[in-house]
């Protein structure tokens, strides 16, 4: 194999194995039964937080890529989506087995709020889930493009759905907040400025 491959697949498992960190450190966590005297509790807190990292290091390669010039990360966007994807799944059985009831929180997503977003936000980062593959991208076209900007939806869900569960202390979710709508403002602020060009030069498309 040539080195430039080998740099690629040792890349390639750095990044694959860094973001699954976190799940063989629960994990261990549990089996050395670290989780703290309510377990249910921590597993889907840290879960829920973990999907929530995600979802903000894939909102931040556009503007790497924009900013920095990293192009390289653009390749892993899928891959950091797809652990968010993960990690929600993880949180959300966590939820609805040790947290919740499977009864009480089919109940709850009706009644219960934060439950409603929380739902909402997990069904549109399964659509983007399912839709990620290399033949699905070239099947939906421009849709795709338009589909997946649902992160952005799904981000401001998550957050609302941390906003309404927190009873005391906000810094965390205020900090995410912050976060997520400078890299959404930032997108907003791209997307602008290349509508102006466009309107003044229409020739030119980017
Ligand atoms: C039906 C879907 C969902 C349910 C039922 C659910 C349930 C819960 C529950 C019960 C908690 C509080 C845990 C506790 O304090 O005991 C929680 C916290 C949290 N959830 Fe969810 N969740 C859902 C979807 C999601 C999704 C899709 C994400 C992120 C992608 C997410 C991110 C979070 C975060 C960040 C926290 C706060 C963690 C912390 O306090 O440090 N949740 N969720």
């Amino acid at each position: 194999m040539q080195p430039k491959g080998n740099f690629h697949v040792l890349r390639w498992w750095l990044i694959f194995s860094s973001l699954l960190a976190p799940f063989c450190y629960l994990v261990g966590l549990i089996a050395t039964q670290k989780t703290g005297p309510d377990p249910g509790e921590f597993i889907t807190r840290f879960t829920g937080e973990w999907a929530l990292n995600m979802l903000v290091v894939c909102l931040c390669i556009t503007p790497l890529n924009q900013l920095m010039g990293w192009r390289w990360t653009v390749k892993y966007r899928r891959m950091v989506g797809l652990y968010a994807w993960f990690y929600a799944t993880v949180h959300l059985a966590a939820a609805s087995l040790l947290v919740l009831d499977v009864e009480i929180l089919l109940e709850d997503i009706v009644k219960r709020p934060y439950v409603t977003v929380g739902f909402i936000a997990f069904i549109i980062l399964t659509l983007l889930a399912i839709t990620s593959p290399k033949p699905m991208v070239r099947r939906l076209g421009k849709r795709w493009k338009t589909l997946h900007k649902g992160i952005y939806l799904a981000s401001l869900l998550v957050l609302i759905h941390y906003f309404w569960l927190t009873r005391a202390d906000y810094t965390d979710p205020i900090i995410y907040s912050t976060l997520v709508a400078l890299l959404l403002a930032y997108r907003l602020f791209r997307a602008l400025k290349q509508n102006i060009q466009r309107q003044h030069n229409p020739l030119r498309s980017s």
